[in-house]
């Protein structure tokens, strides 16, 4: 039986375009479903968006547009944004959908006989651009004495009848899960930031809206519409299947890993699993938190009009570079400053010098001195041997880094054996070679070439389209891409193509 992998991005809301922060999950979430389906995983990779609650209305509102109008407007683009950035979900969720509203009613139903759902007066703060709740002592005062939301958003005082879910009585068992599933939040700063909060102890949550109606209807109660972030959360059951507990999909559940932004780990990490266990169902197996990006070290705003749209960085440095760029310049977790004079860096030193160079000089000597065909196998010197080795070492080492989230370990492996092929190449010099010793040269280039190889499968998660024609040149058929075909070598005097530059340094214009 395959072994199955389940992963999430958040689903964006519709109230603005996309930008960079949200290709940004999306981009390392696909290169962790790209890396499980390599490393032979039966994957199942969710992407959507959330379109109810009050933040979308009003962006809708100020359209002059009805808001399913509106969010079909909006959600096509993000699909756009996601298709362009090549992540390649299995479903693109969006919670306007028959199965998810279905799929919420189920839940709630599920909540209400369990008991934990019962009817209140809510008063109390909320911020509209989070969509949650905040109580008294969470509020900060800005300078000029104005109170706001600890993210900084504006909160308004709100009085309303209201649903309660009985969250007060889940903190002894999240903490007791948290305990039993040292795992399951990361990285460990924001663990211990969870867990704090849960230890303060937990009110009882607000979960249904009688002020707005872009909602999913509280079933038996006109008037109520869900919580947004009930119904959002949901999506990731509904895209198992659920309520049908004995639908195929539903042997994705629990998902491997919630990929999120640091400033939603509370709903992830608290509310989801509490929601889910209340209604006797499993908690996700992990959320993985990471951090924010500021543009050349401005929080990114559309009033400072320093918003960066990916496809359009795409179609300036190629989505590749970007890919690349995103997931090396920042260790996961922690936050970053886009910049792109670091981009162009990166992308011209180790995209197009390391990497690109190497693979053009190894490639051209193929064409040129062995007939544009693969060298036989030889007998391997130590040095050979030592740096086929440390490429062989690579898969391993990158299933583990990959699996705790830390593609910027995982990309340094990769760059010290592209490090090592340049020495080694410099060392050999098969150029002298061809003249002084022909057969050792085709040696020294065949060992290239496998070394090449493994580079190039191990980095197609990360950079699809030109590790694709990386291998394409290295003559290894479609069907041989996969980790575990690596310990097939290809046969020796395979037919290569003629070799074309994959990654062009980037000029500025003048
Ligand atoms: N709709 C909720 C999520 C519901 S999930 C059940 C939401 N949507 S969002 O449109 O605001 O997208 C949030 C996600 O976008 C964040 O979790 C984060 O992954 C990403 N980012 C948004 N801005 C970002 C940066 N400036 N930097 C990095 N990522 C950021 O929250």
């Amino acid at each position: 039986m395959t072994d199955r992998y389940f992963l999430t991005t958040p689903i964006y809301y519709v109230n603005g375009a996309p930008h960079i922060g949200h290709a940004y999950t999306s981009i390392a979430a696909d290169v962790l479903a790209r890396w499980k389906r390599l490393d032979g995983f039966d994957v199942f990779f969710l992407t959507g968006t959330d379109e109810h609650g009050q933040k979308v209305e009003r962006a809708a509102a100020d359209e002059q547009l009805d808001p399913q109008r509106f969010a079909d407007g909006v959600a096509a683009d993000f699909r756009d944004m996601a298709d362009r950035m090549g992540i390649s979900y299995d479903r693109f969720i969006r919670t306007t959908e028959a199965d998810h509203k279905a799929a919420c009613t189920a839940l709630w139903q599920r909540l209400e006989q369990a008991g934990d759902i019962y009817l209140g007066d809510y008063a109390g703060w909320y911020a509209v651009r989070d969509e949650a709740f905040y109580a008294e002592d969470e509020l900060v005062t800005k300078p000029d004495g104005l109170r706001v939301a600890p993210t900084g958003a504006p909160v308004q005082w709100v009085r309303e009848p209201s649903f309660f879910f009985r969250l007060s009585q889940w903190q002894d068992r999240l903490l007791r899960f948290y305990d039993e599933n040292p795992d399951f939040i990361a990285p460990p700063s924001r663990r211990n930031e969870v867990v704090s909060f849960v230890r303060g102890g937990l009110h009882d949550l607000s979960i249904s809206r009688t002020s707005f109606t872009w909602g999913i209807p509280v079933p038996g109660h006109p008037g109520h519409v869900m919580y947004v972030w009930l119904d959002a959360l949901t999506n990731y059951i509904t895209a198992c299947g659920f309520p049908d507990t004995d639908a195929a999909s539903w042997r994705y559940w629990p998902a491997d890993l919630h990929l999120v932004g640091k400033e939603i780990v509370r709903f992830h990490a608290v509310y989801w699993p509490a929601f889910l266990m209340a209604a006797g169902l499993s908690p996700p197996k992990r959320v993985y938190s990471h951090g924010w990006w500021t543009v050349e070290g401005e929080k990114m705003s559309k009033s400072l009009g320093n918003v960066i749209e990916p496809r359009e960085l795409a179609a300036t440095f190629g989505l590749d570079a970007v890919r690349y760029f995103l997931l090396r310049e920042v260790p996961f977790g922690n936050d970053g400053d886009f910049s792109r004079r670091a981009l162009i860096q990166r992308m011209n030193g180790e995209l197009a010098n390391d990497l690109g160079n190497l693979a053009q000089r190894s490639l051209s000597l193929m064409a040129r001195n062995c007939g544009g065909r693969l060298p036989a196998r030889g007998e391997e010197t130590t040095d050979d041997g030592e740096l086929l080795a440390s490429a062989k070492a690579l898969p391993p080492l990158l299933r583990a880094h990959i699996d705790a989230q830390r593609f910027h370990d995982a990309l340094e492996e990769v760059w010290r054996v592209v490090r090592a092929c340049n020495a080694y190449i410099d060392r050999q010099a098969p150029w002298s070679l061809r003249r002084t010793d022909p057969a050792r040269m085709a040696v020294v280039l065949r060992v290239l070439a496998d070394a090449l190889r493994i580079l190039a499968t191990v980095l197609q998660p990360f950079m699809p389209d030109s590790m694709a024609r990386m291998l394409d040149q290295l003559g290894v058929p479609a069907d041989h891409r996969r980790l575990a075909m690596l310990a097939h070598p290809l046969p020796d005097g395979t037919l290569l193509p003629p070799p074309q530059g994959i990654f062009p340094r980037y000029a500025e214009p003048a």
